[in-house]
């Protein structure tokens, strides 16, 4: 049986989008975390970031655990070289989906960590085996499919790559005890199952509106108000991040060599003029407050 894990600090590696997500996750629930990123600017805005979901937890969530910004600073090393998660017990990886930076992450990774600490990859659509071939130990590469915001969702995406341990499977259902988070485990194919069916839909809707059938509030509204859906494919595509969204597509047609995934020309023209969605500020929806 598997001794418990304590937990006491989660390098999280990337601190864009959903590693920031990760790292508020973390810290609300008493997890030190070892936040690594390629720049200081960025791990300043993370920080930022962090301290804001923080504070607004009270008015988002009446179970997530309240801390104060104190207990949220200790929490958090920030930093830009990758030695220092050398002493944490999990990896949680969130770089860019771009397998050539994933691959070299985990090509350093393997050199740093000792044998028995297992990685969690966070991906929308990169296969979990061909991650795990990246280090010497695919049996402790296990696929997270976290979503967004990640503090907030209740249930993640487990993915099963070819080599991955019911070790590892367990000691990551651990963490998602601790987090508390169901996991829902699946088997490894890019784009799982989450991402294979929603990319399709999302990149159809660009396509619908570049075909001007509808605008991106029509398009949406019929998700929301026909199908019952809580966000449009638009809206969805803007809280992922467009390069993200643009991205996965392109690693889904590269695996499956199925032109059903070729990226609509009008979003990657959005991702081309910086208009990222939410990130940014501006997507098929503009957000003011950024
Ligand atoms: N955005 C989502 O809703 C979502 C959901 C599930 C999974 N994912 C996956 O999570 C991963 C991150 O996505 P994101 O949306 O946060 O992307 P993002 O572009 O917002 O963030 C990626 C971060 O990785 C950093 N980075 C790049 N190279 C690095 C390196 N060598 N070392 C450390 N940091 C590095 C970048 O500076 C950036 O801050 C991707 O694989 C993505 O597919 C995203």
């Amino acid at each position: 049986m598997l001794p418990k894990m304590e937990f006491k600090s989660v390098g999280v590696i990337g601190a864009g989008n959903i590693g920031t997500g990760v790292v508020t996750d973390l810290v609300l629930h008493g997890i030190s975390a070892v936040v690594v990123d390629i720049s200081d600017e960025v791990l300043r805005r993370a920080q930022v970031e962090v301290l804001k979901n923080v504070r607004a937890v009270p008015l988002l969530s009446k179970t997530l655990p309240r801390i104060t910004k104190d207990e949220g600073l200790s929490r958090m090393v920030l930093t830009t070289d990758l030695k220092d998660v050398s002493s944490c017990d999990f990896i949680i990886e969130n770089v860019t989906e771009n397998w050539e930076i994933k691959k070299q992450v985990y090509g350093n990774l393997e050199h740093l960590m000792p044998p028995e600490i297992c990685f969690g990859a966070n991906t929308s659509c990169i296969s979990i085996t061909q991650i795990g071939s990246a280090t010497k130990r695919p049996a402790n590469v296990v696929g997270i499919h976290l979503m967004n915001p990640v503090y907030l969702k209740p249930t993640v995406e487990v993915i099963r790559g070819f080599h991955t341990s019911d070790q590892t499977i367990k000691i990551l259902l651990q963490l998602f005890s601790r987090l508390s988070k169901e996991a829902i485990v699946v088997e490894d194919l890019p784009g799982f199952v989450s991402n294979r069916i929603s990319h399709l839909f999302m990149n159809e809707a660009v396509f619908v509106l570049q075909d001007q059938v509808a605008t991106a509030e029509k398009i949406d509204a019929i998700f929301k108000k026909c199908f019952g859906h809580k966000m449009g494919p638009l809206e969805t595509a803007d809280l992922i991040g467009l390069d993200t969204v643009m991205r996965s597509l392109d690693v889904l047609y590269e695996s499956f060599q199925d032109s059903k995934y070729r990226c609509c020309p009008l979003l990657r023209k959005m991702v081309y003029a910086g208009h990222l969605g939410r990130k940014t500020g501006k997507g098929f929806y503009v957000y003011p407050e950024v």
